[in-house]
């Protein structure tokens, strides 16, 4: 369960002060307690009512051209701050199940249902409407390998909402939600922790009924190039690949980069010689996922030879 943050603020602040408070060199997102310490400005920024509007304004009148350079998510989110490697704030919408957007795009553009952890620590307030609703859970990301149907201790915790003004800190790695639809159209407005090592971090979808890992939601550029370079004969790209598959320091990558070998392998027994030598890493991500892909591979022998 986040960790909710009790604050009575009632003053209020202008984006521009929060955003000052943050640049300061004590500001820590990766420590909890450093997080934590920012919840009374995040309040007070909650506090005032027309900050959020004027920005929506501000951007329609300049045909979005701020989202459109600094915005890398949907149009559930507008990006309010960014100029820092270590955090960014935005809002994020919540739709009810009554409302078009939901109606017409379904509940995936808005992760609800989708049970997750983070691989970053993020503050949260309940802006406007009565908030999102979410079944928590809290598991020991350090138990875990990563591999699809992997058993884990996912440790219910409550069902509750992100109620108008609420503090909570979703701490990385720990925390556990299952997002559920808001009663009404709720706005959150967040301190992102950022981070360059965060792509190379898992973050995992969940089965809460099974208790297992469901997938790797992590996803970066480097994973879909692999594919590019691996099944690409001029230059030295096969050679990058299997340097990458070799030695990059993230295991997801490591198996990426086999994965896309064996892809473009010759023949069956190429592909299946690159997926045992996976198999046999001493890096049990590498190793369970090439033996996964493997299996795969052998059911489909029939298919792949025939
Ligand atoms: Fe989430």
């Amino acid at each position: 369960m986040p960790r909710v943050i009790p604050t009575e603020e009632t003053g209020r602040i202008e984006l521009a002060e929060l955003v000052e408070a943050l640049n300061r060199e004590s500001f820590d997102p990766a420590d909890e307690e450093s997080f934590a310490a920012m919840a009374p400005m995040l309040k007070r920024l909650a506090n005032n009512r027309d900050f959020l509007a004027e920005i929506a304004v501000a951007e329609l009148k300049d045909r979005c051209t701020r989202q459109s350079l600094e915005n890398r998510y949907s149009a559930q989110v507008i990006m309010l701050h960014r100029a820092s490697e270590k955090y960014f704030i935005r809002a994020n919408f919540w739709p009810s199940e009554r409302d078009s957007v939901l109606r017409h795009s379904g509940t995936s553009p808005f992760f609800y249902h989708v049970p997750h952890d983070h691989n970053f620590s993020f503050l949260t307030v309940g802006y406007l409407g009565p908030g999102y609703w979410s079944e928590y859970y809290e598991y020991d990301f350090d138990e875990v390998v990563g591999l699809p149907g992997e058993k884990v201790d996912l440790r219910f915790v409550e069902k509750s909402r992100l109620d108008p003004g609420k503090v909570m800190l979703y701490r990385a790695h720990l925390d556990v939600h299952n997002q559920l639809p808001a009663d009404d159209m709720s706005v959150s407005v967040n301190i992102m922790e950022a981070s360059n090592r965060l792509p190379f971090i898992n973050q995992y979808r969940f089965d809460v009924a099974k208790c297992e890992i469901a997938g790797i939601l992590t996803r970066t550029a480097t994973e879909a190039l692999l594919a590019l370079a691996a099944n690409h004969d001029g230059g030295n790209s096969r050679d990058l690949v299997e340097s990458f598959a070799a030695s990059h320091p993230c295991d997801r990558i490591r198996f990426a980069a086999i994965r896309e070998l064996a892809e473009s392998a010759d023949d069956f027994d190429a592909a299946a010689e690159t997926l045992a030598r996976g198999a046999g890493s001493a890096n049990a991500l590498v190793a369970g996922m090439s033996r996964i892909e493997l299996a795969r591979l052998e059911a489909n022998r029939g298919w792949i030879e025939g």
